[in-house]
């Protein structure tokens, strides 16, 4: 039995979904009177940890072992929670294996504070329901967020790609109301925020009914938030092929704060493989989309996901990957090794594929994909754009921010956290371009 936690920290680990959930976690303790602390002081350390690949979920293990071999050595034993994607996916393995005293999933953390109440009390805790009524209507009101916020308008997947936990570990694919979307937005725009990215594990598979009863699309809930006095920057993600309707590619021609930047994974280039994954695209159709996004943003900057290694692919699949690459010229791009997961169809499949030679393929990929990324940056040097600063920088008058094509840029100036300035960009350095600060002439 533990005693009440007063401090608490929660790590987030995985993709921005999990991100957005940490945020509205630590919200919730702060308003049941914790206080936040470091991860190695607190009473209460909740893990959001991410199944997407085996090292992720192995890190679990590993950083419950560190936390209480730092905390035992202070002669503290705090209270362990274990929320996100492994708690939904290996709940009462965890609880076996490392003995924690909380797991909450995905969709139940709303239950955290009732959680640690019944472990404090030294009764089991352990949460993964995927309840009906969502957790969103019972999280407290934010009240300060940094200018660029997260916003989750859409959780869960329908796609099944053979590869993946996320349909088993979020759920079924549900959009939240019309109506919760906007005032959070307005409630983010009050609280500080000046861009907000709406968050989904399909985002574009959002759909809603607005005020007046039309139903409507991602497309037509942009075209709303664009309304919204004070927002200047709209983006999201991700995206899955299949949902990226001719009208949200119009609204990347006509809205103007929606930036000009779109994340699409492809995972691969050969149409053998892809049909393995169940993506249910094809290299052609997903090309033929890129063709339509750049028809109505020509600049537009292009992400993507790839996955090298998956059962089965053969050197001329992988080469397929690479000139599919090639022709798009990605800005950005994050790309994996396969990682078999339980009970996913990919990880019985034959020909699994030998670490050398996945490795192998993922340094040559990583080395296309730099090389365009670095043609990208290059690209926008001698431009000149609006930066939404976004930090301090390391040098004294320093400010860092993102560029609409989501670069990180740092220059010099007067202006805070939270205000855009127009900037000039001067340089594309390794990982960040530098910009300098556009004199104002008063009229
Ligand atoms: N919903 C998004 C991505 C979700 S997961 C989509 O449809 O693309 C983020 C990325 O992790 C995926 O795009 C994929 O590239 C990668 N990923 C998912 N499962 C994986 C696995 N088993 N092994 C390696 N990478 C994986
Ligand atoms: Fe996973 Fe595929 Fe769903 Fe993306 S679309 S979350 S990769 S199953
Ligand atoms: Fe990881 Fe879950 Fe996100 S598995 S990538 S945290 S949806």
């Amino acid at each position: 039995m533990k005693s009440s936690p007063k401090t608490f920290a929660v790590k987030s680990f995985g993709c921005q979904m999990n991100v957005y959930d940490g945020d509205r976690m630590a919200e919730l303790m702060a308003a049941q009177g914790l206080t936040p602390a470091d991860a190695a002081d607190a009473d209460l350390v909740v893990l959001n940890t991410c199944h997407i690949r085996e090292k992720a979920t192995e890190k679990v293990y590993s950083d419950i072992g560190r936390i209480r071999k730092d905390a035992g050595k202070q002669g503290r034993a705090p209270m362990i929670a274990i929320a996100g994607c492994v708690a939904q996916a290996e709940g009462a393995e965890i609880v076996r294996r490392a003995k924690v005293d909380v797991v909450v999933g995905p969709q139940a953390y709303h239950n955290l504070p009732d959680l640690v109440a019944k472990a404090a009390r030294g009764e089991a805790a352990l949460d993964t329901d995927m309840p009906v009524e969502t957790k969103f209507g019972h999280l407290p009101a934010r009240r300060r967020v940094p200018p660029s916020a997260f916003l989750t308008v859409q959780e869960g997947c329908d796609k099944f790609c053979t590869y993946c936990v996320v349909p088993y570990t979020r759920g079924a694919e549900v959009s939240r109301p019309w109506g919760a979307i906007v005032d959070e937005a307005q409630a983010l725009v009050d609280a500080g925020a000046r861009e907000i990215t709406l968050l989904g594990q399909n985002v574009n598979a959002w759909t809603g009914t607005d005020a007046r009863g039309r139903d409507g699309g991602l497309d037509a809930l942009i075209r709303e938030l664009d309304t919204v006095l004070g927002l200047a920057r709209i983006r999201y993600t991700t995206s899955h092929p299949n949902d990226m309707t001719q009208k949200l590619i119009d609204a990347h021609a006509d809205v103007e704060k929606l930036m000009p930047f779109l994340h699409l994974p492809v995972q691969a280039g050969s149409d053998r493989i892809l049909k393995a994954m169940n993506r249910s695209h094809s290299r052609d159709s997903y090309l033929r989309i890129l063709d339509r996004v750049r028809a109505a943003r020509p600049d537009i900057a292009l992400s993507g996901d790839f996955i090298v290694g998956f059962p089965g692919e053969t050197d001329a699949d992988f080469a397929e990957t690479l000139s599919l690459v090639d022709a798009v010229g990605y800005a950005q791009a994050f790309s994996f090794k396969y990682s078999p997961r339980p009970g996913t169809p990919a990880a019985g499949m034959d020909d699994q594929i030998a670490p050398e030679v996945m490795d192998d393929r993922l340094q040559r990929l990583q080395a296309a994909l730099n090389r365009d990324q670095s043609a990208f940056n290059a690209g926008v040097v001698g431009r000149t754009c609006d930066v939404l600063i976004e930090r301090k920088g390391k040098l004294p008058g320093q400010m860092l921010g993102k560029s609409p094509w989501l670069q990180s840029v740092h220059l010099i100036t007067d202006a805070g956290v939270g205000d855009m300035v127009e900037v000039d960009i001067v340089r594309a350095d390794p990982n960040s371009l530098a910009g300098m600060e556009r004199v104002k002439i008063a009229a």
